[in-house]
C-alpha cells in the first residue's frame, strides 16, 4: 500500500505531488512480479530456436533430463494442451502473436520457443535448456530492409480487427499535387526498434485444481485474463492476474506474449508453481519491437506555402503469421489544413518475431515522415518552417469533418519559439555558431490521441478518517497509484498520506490498460463517481443509522465537503468529520462503485480529442570529429489539465530523451544470415542514457479538455516522443547540410557534410 507522510491541506489536482510509490521502489519493497517466492517454487527456461526460418526436425532431450533436480523438459509432445485465442471486441482477447507455443514444428523467426527445461533451480534449468539439442531443415532467413508491400487485399485483418488500408482519403491529391507549385516527395525510413524496460518479462503461474493465478509485469491484466482463459480452456473467473508493479513496458507488455503460456501449461503439467523470465536476449526476440517503417510522403503547395495535396504511404513490416499494423497515418489526416489528401498502408512479411506498440506506435514513425517533409517543404519555400504551420492550422479536424475539443498548437510553437529564441535564427546552413561548434536549429509538432477506455473503480471512506480506492489498471511508472490518490483526495479531502491506491489484480473492478496514454483520462470520471457513491452512501449512514447527530434531518438536509458532512442549514464548521460519523454509527467503512463509458469505439464521435505538442530543438555539430549532440530542447505540450506537473514533466523529459535515442542511436540489426537480431543486449542497443540528455525545458499549456473528462486531463505519456526525431534532422540538416531520411542519424551519415569548419 504505497503511502507518503504528507498532508493535503486543498486539492492537490495541480499540485507537483512525489510518487506515493516512490519510497517502496527506492526501499526495494516493491514487489516486481518475478520478486514473488512461493513454496515448491519452480524455474523454467525456454529454449530458444537458432534459425528464423525452416522447420525442427528432432529435438534430443535426453542429456537434458538425466540432469540432477532438473523437472521436465516439455515440447510440443508433451506440453498438454494449449488452446487458440481470438479477438474478444471490443477490449478483449488482444494478442499480436496469437500462434499457441509449440503449436507447430515450423519456424518463422529466430528465438522462438522449441521447447521448456523445469528444474528446482533456475542455474539448473538454464543448463538444462542449453543441453537440448535442436535439428533443422533450414531455409534463408528473409529480413531484407527493403520494404515492398505484399500482395494483400485492401481490407485486412490486423491485430484489432478488419481494417481497410486506405486510411482517409479527400478531394484529388494526385491531380492536386500536379499542379502544385512547389513539391516535396520524399521517402523516410524509421528502423526496428526493441523496447528496452529495465524489468525483464516474465510469468509466475500456479494451479489450484482449475484455478489459475499468474503474476506478470503486464500493462493490461484483464486482457491477459481473456487470453490466458481461452488458451487453457476456462471460464475467465478462473483466472487471476496480479501486477502490482511494472519496471515499465514502453508497450511490449500490452498484449500477451508465448513465454506466459509455456509457464502455466509447465505449471499445469508438473502440479508446482513456475516461474520464467526472460533473458535480456529473448526480450529481443520474442515480446515485441517497433516495425521498420518506409513512408513516401508527397506535399504539393502554393508558392505561398499553403498546403494543396498531402499523400502517406507507408508500410510497416510484421512477422509471417501476424497482423500488426503500425498506424503511421494517425495524426496525418487531421493535423495541418488540406484540401486533397490520401493515406494509405500496407506491409510486408518477414521472419521476424511480432512487432507491438511502442511508445507513440504510430504516431512517433509517422510523425517523423510528415514533420520532416513539412520541414523540407519550408526549406525549399525558404519560409520559416513555424510560419509554415501556422499558415496551415486547421479550422475543424478535416478528416473527421469535426470540431476539435480542444486545440492549441498554434500557441505551442509560439511559446516554445519564445521560449528557444528562434526569432534569432539565420537559416542559411552552418551560418550559425558558439563556442567553436555549429549551431542547428529544428523544430516539429507533436500530436497524439485522447480520449477514454472504460474504467471502473471503488473508494471506501473508512472510520479512521483513511479511504482506499481500487482499479484493476496497472501502474507502468507513469504515476497512477499518485494520480488515483490526488482524485480521491480532491473529491474527499482525505490528504494523501491516507490514501491507500491498489491496483494491478483482476479481482478489482476492471479497469483500463495501461496504454495508449490514456489511463489518467480514462480514470477520472469512474473515481470521481465512485468517490460520489462512497459519499452519498455516507450520507444515507448519516440520517438513517442509531449514533448519528443527524438522525432527525433527511437525506437532502446534508453536504458533503472536505471530509465532514454538515446540516446545509447549520454550513461546514457545525459538521462531523466522517470518521466521527461512521465510529458513532458502529460502522467501519461505506464504499462507492464508480463506472465510466469508454470514447474511442463511439462510431460518430462529436468532437476530435488530440493532445498536441512541438519540440525546438539545438544540435551541435564539431565536424573535425564528426561529432553530433543534441544540445538544448525546448518541448510545449498541450496536454489538457496537468494533474501532477511534477510526473507530467518527468514523462515529457524522459520521451524527449527516448527521441533523442530514435534519432541518433536505436535500431535493432536482424543478421541476414540467420535472421537474429544481433545487438540484442544492452551493450550493443544503444539508447540515450543521462550523458546524451540535453538542456530542456518543458512547458504544459494547461487548457482543460472536458470533453475528455470533468477535470480536463488528457494523457501525457506518449506525446513528448512524436516529432522529436523530425526536429533533430532538422537542426542536423540546418548545422551540417545533410538531409537525413532514414533513421537513426549515423556518423557515416555525416562524413558527406560540406561543413567543415
Ligand atoms: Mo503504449 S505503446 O500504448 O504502452
Amino acid at each position: 500500500m504505497p503511502t507518503i507522510t504528507e498532508t493535503a491541506t486543498t486539492s492537490p489536482i495541480g499540485r507537483q505531488t512525489p510518487r506515493i510509490d516512490g519510497p517502496f521502489k527506492v526501499s526495494g519493497t516493491a514487489m516486481y512480479a518475478s520478486d514473488f517466492n512461493f513454496a515448491g517454487l519452480l524455474y523454467a527456461v525456454p529454449v530458444e530456436a537458432t534459425i528464423a526460418n525452416g522447420k525442427l526436425q528432432k529435438l534430443d532431450t535426453r542429456e537434458a533430463e538425466k540432469m540432477p533436480d532438473v523437472r521436465a523438459i516439455f515440447h510440443r509432445a508433451n506440453i498438454g494442451k494449449i488452446f487458440r485465442s481470438v479477438l474478444q471486441p471490443p477490449n478483449s482477447g488482444i494478442a499480436d502473436e496469437r500462434r499457441p507455443p509449440l503449436a507447430d514444428d515450423v519456424i518463422r523467426y529466430y528465438g522462438q520457443y522449441i521447447a521448456v527445461a523445469v528444474a528446482d533451480t533456475f542455474e539448473t534449468a538454464k543448463a538444462a535448456a542449453d543441453a537440448v539439442r535442436a535439428t533443422y531443415t533450414t531455409e534463408k532467413p528473409n529480413v531484407n530492409l527493403d520494404l515492398q508491400p505484399e500482395n494483400e487485399p485492401e481490407v485486412v485483418e490486423t491485430t484489432h480487427g478488419r481494417l481497410k488500408r486506405l486510411q482517409s482519403e479527400r478531394g484529388d491529391p494526385d491531380k492536386a499535387f500536379a499542379s502544385a507549385q512547389v513539391k516535396v516527395d520524399q521517402t523516410y525510413v524509421t528502423p526496428a526498434e526493441t523496447h528496452n524496460p529495465i524489468e525483464l518479462q516474465g510469468t509466475i503461474a500456479m494451479w489450484d485444481g482449475q484455478m489459475l493465478t499468474i503474476y506478470e509485469e503486464s500493462q493490461g491484466i484483464f486482457n491477459l485474463r481473456s487470453v490466458l482463459a481461452q488458451m487453457f480452456g476456462l471460464p475467465k473467473e478462473n483466472v487471476r492476474v496480479i501486477t502490482k508493479f511494472v519496471g515499465s513496458g514502453f508497450g511490449s507488455k500490452l498484449w500477451p506474449w508465448t513465454h506466459c503460456a509455456l509457464a502455466c501449461a509447465a505449471a499445469r503439467q508438473l502440479g508446482k508453481p513456475v516461474k520464467l523470465v526472460l533473458s535480456r536476449r529473448m526480450m529481443f526476440q520474442s515480446v515485441g519491437h517497433r516495425p521498420r517503417t518506409q513512408q513516401r510522403v508527397r506535399l504539393g503547395a502554393t508558392n505561398e506555402g499553403k498546403l494543396e495535396s498531402l499523400m502517406q504511404d507507408y508500410l510497416n513490416d510484421l512477422d509471417i503469421l501476424g497482423g500488426y499494423h503500425e498506424n503511421c497515418g494517425e495524426a496525418t489526416s487531421y493535423f495541418y489544413s488540406v484540401p486533397n489528401l490520401r493515406v494509405h498502408w500496407g506491409r510486408t512479411r518477414r521472419n521476424i518475431g511480432s512487432p507491438t506498440p511502442m511508445r507513440g506506435p504510430g504516431a512517433v514513425p509517422g510523425l517523423f515522415a510528415t514533420e520532416s517533409a513539412m520541414n523540407e517543404l519550408a526549406d525549399q519555400l525558404k519560409i520559416d518552417p513555424v510560419r509554415l504551420r501556422e499558415l496551415n492550422e486547421p479550422k475543424i479536424d478535416e478528416g473527421k469533418g469535426i470540431p476539435f475539443s480542444s486545440r492549441h498548437y498554434l500557441e505551442c510553437l509560439q511559446l516554445g519559439g519564445e521560449r528557444f529564441g528562434w526569432a534569432n535564427r539565420n537559416s542559411e546552413v552552418g551560418s550559425m555558431k558558439r563556442d567553436g561548434l555549429i549551431l542547428g536549429w529544428g523544430v516539429s509538432g507533436a500530436a497524439w490521441i485522447s480520449g477514454r477506455f472504460p474504467a471502473q473503480a471503488s473508494v471506501e471512506l473508512r472510520d479512521d478518517g483513511s479511504a482506499r480506492v481500487a482499479c484493476g489498471t496497472q501502474d507502468i511508472g507513469t504515476g497512477t497509484y499518485t494520480i488515483l490518490a490526488q482524485l480521491v483526495s480532491d473529491k474527499t479531502g482525505v490528504p494523501l498520506n491516507k490514501i491507500e491506491v491498489v491496483l494491478g489484480d483482476t479481482s478489482l473492478p476492471p479497469g483500463p490498460i495501461s496504454g495508449g496514454s490514456l489511463v489518467t483520462g480514462s480514470m477520472v470520471p469512474a473515481v470521481f463517481d465512485a468517490a460520489d457513491n462512497a459519499i452519498t452512501s455516507l450520507l444515507t449512514v448519516a440520517t438513517t443509522e442509531p449514533g448519528s447527530p443527524f438522525g432527525n434531518r433527511t437525506r437532502d438536509d446534508l453536504a458533503f465537503e472536505s471530509g465532514r458532512v454538515f446540516a446545509k442549514a447549520d454550513g461546514p464548521a457545525k459538521g462531523v468529520p466522517f470518521a466521527d460519523l461512521l465510529r458513532r454509527t458502529n460502522m467501519r467503512l461505506v464504499t462507492g462503485s464508480g463506472k465510466s463509458e469508454g470514447t474511442l469505439d463511439e462510431k460518430k464521435p462529436k468532437v476530435s480529442m488530440h493532445s498536441y505538442g512541438c519540440h525546438f530543438v539545438e544540435v551541435t555539430w564539431q565536424p573535425a570529429i564528426a561529432r553530433l549532440r543534441v544540445n538544448r530542447v525546448v518541448t510545449v505540450i498541450d496536454g489538457g489539465r496537468i494533474i501532477n506537473p511534477l510526473a507530467g514533466r518527468n514523462q515529457i523529459e524522459g520521451a524527449v530523451v527516448m527521441g533523442i535515442g530514435m534519432a541518433l542511436l536505436e535500431h535493432t540489426i536482424y543478421d541476414p544470415q540467420n535472421g537474429a537480431p544481433i545487438n540484442s543486449n544492452l551493450a550493443d542497443y544503444l539508447m540515450s542514457v543521462n550523458a546524451d540528455a540535453p538542456l530542456m525545458e518543458v512547458h504544459f499549456l494547461d487548457y482543460p479538455d472536458t470533453d475528455v473528462n470533468p477535470l480536463g486531463a488528457r494523457g501525457i505519456g506518449e506525446i513528448g516522443l512524436a516529432g522529436v526525431a523530425a526536429a533533430i534532422t532538422a537542426a542536423t540538416y540546418h548545422a551540417t547540410g545533410v538531409r537525413v531520411r532514414e533513421l537513426p542519424i549515423r556518423i557515416e551519415d555525416l562524413l558527406t557534410s560540406s561543413i567543415l569548419t
